[in-house]
C-alpha cells in the first residue's frame, strides 16, 4: 500500500482520493520557499515561490500522508506527476508519527536544487514580496501561503518553521500597503 507525504499544497489541496490521513514528519529536510512556480503560482518570465526541501541533518518537516488504494494508485500517482512536474521528482522517505514507534515508507515530491525552476535562497522579505506580486493558473500566490501557514499552525508545526517567517513578513507587507 502506498503513503504519499505532503509537505505544501498537499498538505491543504490535496485533490486525490485516499483512504487514510496521517500527521507526522520526515527527518533529515527543511521546508523552504525556494522553488519557482511557472506553472501553479506564477508563469513563465514571472515565476511565483512554492516550497521544496532541502537536505539538512537533524531537522524535521512537519506534514500529512495520506494512504492510497491499490486500485487507484496508477491514476493517482499520474495525476500527481502532473501536478507537480514543474521541477519536482518523487522521493521514498521514512515517516514519524507521535507516540508510534513503527515508520511509513512514504512517497514524498522534492525539487532538487537542479532542476530549471529552482529560485534559491533569499531574504523573507524579499520572498514575500514576489509571492505578493504572483499568481498562477492555481490562483494568487498569496493563497497557497497562507493556507499553508494556517495548515501548518493547525497541526502544532514548529513555530520556527520558515513557513511562518514568510508569513510574517507578507502580512507585515500587506498591512503597510493599506496605510
Ligand atoms: C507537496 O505539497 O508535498 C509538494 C509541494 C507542493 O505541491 O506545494
Amino acid at each position: 500500500m502506498d503513503w504519499i507525504f505532503g509537505y505544501g499544497s498537499l498538505i491543504w489541496r490535496p485533490d486525490f482520493p485516499f483512504v487514510d490521513r496521517r500527521v507526522g514528519w520526515i527527518e533529515g529536510w527543511r521546508r523552504v520557499f525556494y522553488q519557482g512556480s511557472t506553472d501553479h503560482r506564477g508563469v513563465p518570465g514571472a515565476p511565483g515561490r512554492v516550497v521544496t526541501l532541502l537536505p539538512e541533518p537533524d531537522a524535521r518537516v512537519f506534514g500529512v500522508s495520506y494512504k492510497i488504494d491499490p486500485q487507484v494508485r496508477s491514476e493517482v500517482l499520474g495525476a500527481l506527476d502532473y501536478r507537480e512536474k514543474g521541477g519536482y521528482a518523487r522521493y521514498t522517505e521514512r515517516f514519524f508519527q507521535k507516540e508510534i514507534s513503527s515508520p511509513l515508507d512514504v512517497l514524498v515530491y522534492i525539487a532538487t536544487t537542479e532542476n530549471e525552476n529552482y529560485l534559491g535562497h533569499a531574504p523573507a522579505n524579499e520572498i514575500a514580496a514576489q509571492i505578493h506580486a504572483s499568481r498562477g493558473p492555481s490562483g494568487d500566490n498569496d493563497e497557497y501561503l497562507l493556507e499553508l501557514a494556517e495548515a501548518l499552525r493547525a497541526m502544532g508545526a514548529n513555530p520556527e518553521d520558515h513557513v511562518f517567517e514568510v508569513e510574517r513578513a507578507l502580512l507585515e507587507l500587506r498591512a503597510r500597503s493599506l496605510r
